[in-house]
């Protein structure tokens, strides 16, 4: 009690101060015997919770124009009254009117993180008040994965590291084809990684401070290619044939063709090679007797090479109507449109074939 005694005739010096953190004294854990809470009559504890960078405002209020406060972070003084003991520029006492004697810190860290008490002097019992700041920072993937490329049945592991308050948790979804999502973790495991499994994968960190940071990792598989098709059209001397390819494969298969054991080059003997990504077509323009025969269609690329073959058959005219004709056999029995619109283009050619 001789503390009390102490306040009121002393308001407004520096035995005023003394007792303010005399009073202040009985809050800090230090004061305190172990294990004992600090909870005394007049005690207010407050939560606070704002993202790093943001401005707290820590609320406290005087009893009337008279009275006076001091605002503490854990053990040391930040202002007394209107005296800023503190260095720190971010720090304020905001005064929306004579009451209030809130705390102001701007561009908050996470050091700031942690216990503050406002302590306000008035006529009769010291009020005490704590706000318990916690700083949250928003989830940051701080690395991930490079994109990577492997060879089918490889061991894949991806790796995604976050930063974050509170501590973000991490979660791993294959994006394309199958949206498939995987256990939570930093690491993400795909033992014996199969062609299906290629594509983007998506890390996501999440915590409470602010909405998810998603970054992608793209996996290549390399397969050694297989042919899905090998398909030709009957064809009739002068025709015009038509062979098709296709094939699956990592990196993009190469093509090549043989008739029996000869290469085909592109541009010769009637014959135009066409490859795309996928597949390669070959092309055999007025076919004559030699054209017949056993094509073989090459693919290959860096993990193996694969062959499928099959022959260029002659087929017999067929005017029937309706029926498949080769295009040169169309082009040959075109005749002049002359009744049919402008706008009506795709009738108009389905048209032509029907006259033939
Ligand atoms: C509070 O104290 C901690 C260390 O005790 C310091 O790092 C931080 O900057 C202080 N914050 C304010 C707003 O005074
Ligand atoms: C992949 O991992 C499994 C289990 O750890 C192991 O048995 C296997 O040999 C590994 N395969 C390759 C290609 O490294
Ligand atoms: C494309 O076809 C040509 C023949 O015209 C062949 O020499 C070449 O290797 C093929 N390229 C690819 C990428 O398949
Ligand atoms: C098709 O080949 C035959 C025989 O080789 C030739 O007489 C004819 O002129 C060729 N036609 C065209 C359109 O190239
Ligand atoms: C076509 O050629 C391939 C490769 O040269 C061969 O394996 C296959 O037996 C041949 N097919 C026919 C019908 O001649
Ligand atoms: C096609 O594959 C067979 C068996 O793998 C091989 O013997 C043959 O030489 C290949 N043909 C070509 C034209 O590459
Ligand atoms: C080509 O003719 C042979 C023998 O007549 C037949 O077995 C084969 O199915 C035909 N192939 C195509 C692609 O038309």
């Amino acid at each position: 009690m001789d503390m009390m005694l102490l306040v009121q005739g002393a308001c407004c010096s520096n035995q005023w101060l003394a007792a303010v953190l005399l009073s202040l004294c009985c809050l800090l854990p230090s004061c305190l015997p172990a294990g004992q809470s600090m909870d005394f009559p007049g005690a207010a504890v407050d939560n606070l919770v704002v993202r790093k960078g943001d401005t707290a405002v820590l609320r406290c209020y005087l009893e009337d124009g008279a009275s006076k406060g001091a605002w503490l972070n854990r053990s040391s003084i930040i202002f007394a009254g209107g005296d800023k003991w503190s260095v720190d520029p971010r720090v304020s006492i905001a005064t929306a009117n004579k009451r209030e004697y809130s705390l102001q810190i701007q561009d908050v860290d996470v050091t700031d993180d942690g216990p503050y008490t406002c302590s306000v002097q008035t006529q009769h019992t010291p009020r005490t008040m704590q706000v318990h700041l916690t700083v949250q920072v928003s989830p940051k993937i701080s690395r991930i994965s490079t994109d990577i490329v492997v060879n089918e049945g490889s061991n894949v592991t991806l790796i995604c590291l976050a930063t974050g308050k509170p501590e973000p948790s991490i979660s791993w979804r294959h994006i394309s084809p199958s949206a498939k999502p995987f256990e939570n973790g930093q690491y993400l495991d795909i033992y014996g990684i199969t062609r299906d499994q290629a594509g983007e994968y998506e890390c996501s960190a999440e915590n409470d401070a602010s909405v998810p940071d998603v970054k992608k990792v793209k996996v290549t598989v390399n397969f050694a290619p297989t042919i899905q098709e090998l398909k030709s059209s009957g064809v009739m001397l002068g025709g015009n044939g038509l062979i098709r390819c296709e094939s699956a494969g990592v990196p993009a298969p190469v093509f090549e063709w043989y008739k029996g054991e000869r290469k085909l080059i592109n541009g010769k003997h009637g014959i135009t090679i066409k490859n795309y990504s996928t597949r390669s077509l070959l092309t055999v323009t007025n076919v004559t007797e030699e054209h017949f025969g056993n094509y073989t269609c090459v693919a290959a690329n860096k993990l193996g090479v694969t062959n499928a073959s099959l022959p260029l058959n002659r087929s017999l005219p067929d005017r029937r109507e309706g029926n498949y004709l080769p295009v040169s056999y169309v082009k040959l029995s075109l005749v002049e449109p002359k009744i049919w619109k402008p706008h009506a283009k795709g009738l108009e050619a389905h048209r032509k074939v029907w006259k033939c």
